[in-house]
């Protein structure tokens, strides 16, 4: 097998799609490992599942910082000197600059908790139980200096159900993160799936399938 990519994951809390990734790098054939995982919260409960997985954890506190820009140039700076090839963002809740995403302009993916381009930003959940979608679901993406657009890896697509709090659906849809993200992170580190224009390609038609996540 060629070298695995090399992976920096960027995170503000909890890291339960962290936790996948780290799950899914566990396995042998799995084309990338974590080599670094950066909050911009010292308190974020993700930095110490990295430290249980013996992965480098830092953090970088936004609030140490005069401005995007010289917060931006620390996060390079870490990502560069760790010898990171791709990066995931999971759960992290900054915006990035302009200069940082050019950086990084096709190497760098996101997950967000709907079907994009429906319900950027902030509390997606509450944005479509008020629009009163039937089916919502995850979106991994790669990363453009507009919050959550670009080039569309993955998607699953999960039943939004009679009663549906924001929480109850965010916990459905949070299942299918943990789906789709280890599988996008696969699909690129091994070199399946690319952007070409704003769109992106796969090395086989199936390999880009939705996925759709039945009613728990
Ligand atoms: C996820 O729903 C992610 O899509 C969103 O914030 C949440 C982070 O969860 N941006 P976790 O930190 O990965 O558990």
């Amino acid at each position: 097998m060629s070298a695995r990519k090399r992976v920096g994951v960027l995170i503000s809390g909890r890291g339960s799609n962290l936790q996948a990734l780290i799950e899914a790098c566990a396995a042998p054939d799995y084309p990338a490992e974590i080599v670094t995982v950066i909050s911009n919260r010292p308190e974020a409960l993700g930095l110490e599942r990295a430290r249980k997985a013996g992965i480098a954890a830092l953090a970088i506190d936004h609030k140490t910082y005069a401005s995007r820009k010289t917060f931006d140039a620390a996060l390079n700076g870490a990502l560069c000197e760790a010898g990171v090839e791709l990066v995931c963002s999971a759960g992290f809740m900054r915006l990035l600059t302009p200069a940082f995403v050019e950086a990084w302009r096709d190497r760098q993916i996101n997950v967000h908790p709907s079907l994009l381009p429906a319900f950027r930003g902030l509390r997606p959940h509450e944005q479509a139980l008020a629009a009163g979608v039937l089916i919502s679901g995850a979106t991994v993406h790669f990363v453009r200096p507009e919050m959550d657009a670009g080039p569309i890896l993955l998607q699953a697509a999960v039943p939004v159900l009679a009663g549906d709090t924001p929480d109850s659906l965010a916990a459905r849809v949070l299942e299918a993160e943990h789906v789709i993200y280890p599988k996008a992170l696969a699909l690129i580190a091994s070199g399946q799936a690319w952007v070409e224009g704003e769109a992106v390609r796969f090395a086989s038609p199936e390999l880009g399938r939705p996925v759709f996540l039945a009613e728990q």
